[in-house]
């Protein structure tokens, strides 16, 4: 997977199955903030990612929705970083960070 920055450079991981967007990004030094720990309590894990991907995502439960409300620059495939599990279908998957974070 790519993490993509605020200043459009790149990141490629190695995602470990079963962990978190916020869990990778954090092994791997990406600024990605997650204040509340991935408890659904904050938007600083607000990610965008590629339609294609978007798509296969698991749909959002009503606490991510209403955090993601709160979200800077929130777009179409936005998401919550720590709620998306990092699965083989993700593999290659390029995750854009928001312009600006709360
Ligand atoms: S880290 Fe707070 S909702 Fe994801």
């Amino acid at each position: 997977m790519t993490f993509v920055g605020e200043d459009g450079d790149e990141t490629n991981v190695e995602a470990e199955v079963g962990k978190n967007l916020l869990e990778v990004a954090h092994e791997n030094d990406v600024e990605l903030e997650g204040a509340c720990g991935g408890d659904l309590a904050c938007s600083t894990c607000h990610v965008i990612v590629p339609e294609e991907y978007y798509k296969i995502l698991p749909e959002k439960q009503e606490e991510e929705e209403d955090m993601l409300d709160l979200a800077w620059g929130l777009t179409e495939t936005s998401r919550l970083g720590c709620q998306i599990i990092v699965g083989p279908h993700l593999s290659g998957m390029r995750i854009t960070l928001p312009e600006e974070d709360r």
